[in-house]
């Protein structure tokens, strides 16, 4: 893998290992997705990116906020919020400036309702790599849970995210999701409770990332 990748990886392990097993249970939701998606290889490469980045702006977001058990306060919430724009900036002061990948990072909190953070941006104007991101991102969230929220189980999170299809999720990239086949979903459930995640950065070179020049814009 890209060692610079790795580095931010490994820094948002360090800062909150959490959110880093997210990132990377996202990322590979993503590369499955794209497949029912038909994106090409390059599609790809880029959607999976900006799915393992997405939180990546977390690392600026104080710990005690990030691991808070409770409801968060106003003034907690408003700089988690921030949380797409740090990333995205930082992103681009590194150098990434693909929009495909710093799309995702910095949209994946847009609702198609126009109720999403940071922008509030309407469905149509919510770029697809951040609409796709958005769905997987809640569906992890869901089932591994949070600190303030317990997990449910995979057929509740799945009616979940149907029942907010259009408010706060894209239709036709959640029917897709919903409709991946069952087998998927069981060996999901099954790398959730293994170490799978874990080994993820042992690996040196995932064959889905594309080499950081071609992020680079
Ligand atoms: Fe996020």
């Amino acid at each position: 893998m890209n060692q610079r990748i790795a580095s931010w990886l490994s820094k948002l392990r360090l800062h909150d290992s959490s959110t880093y097993h997210h990132s990377i249970r996202v990322s590979n939701m993503a590369r499955r997705i794209a497949a029912e998606l038909n994106l090409n290889q390059e599609q790809t490469q880029k959607l999976v990116l900006g799915c393992i980045l997405h939180d990546i702006g977390k690392i600026f977001v104080p710990k005690s906020i990030l691991g808070k058990s409770s409801v968060l306060t106003h003034n907690e919430w408003v700089l988690m919020k921030q949380h797409p724009i740090w990333g995205n900036d930082f992103l681009r002061n590194e150098g990434i400036t693909d929009q495909d990948v710093t799309g995702a990072v910095l949209y994946h909190h847009e609702r198609p309702d126009g109720t999403g953070y940071p922008f509030g941006l309407a469905a149509g104007d919510i770029p697809f790599c951040a609409r796709i991101c958005a769905i997987l991102d809640a569906f992890d969230c869901m089932v591994s849970g949070r600190p303030y929220r317990k997990s449910i189980t995979f057929a509740d999170a799945k009616i979940e995210l149907w029942e907010n299809r259009n408010k706060q999720f894209d239709p036709y990239v959640l029917t897709v999701f919903l409709q991946m086949s069952e087998s998927y979903f069981i060996e999901l459930h099954h790398t959730m409770n293994s170490e799978y995640d874990r080994q993820y950065l042992s690996q040196n070179d995932p064959p889905y990332l594309l080499s950081e020049s071609a992020f680079l814009g």
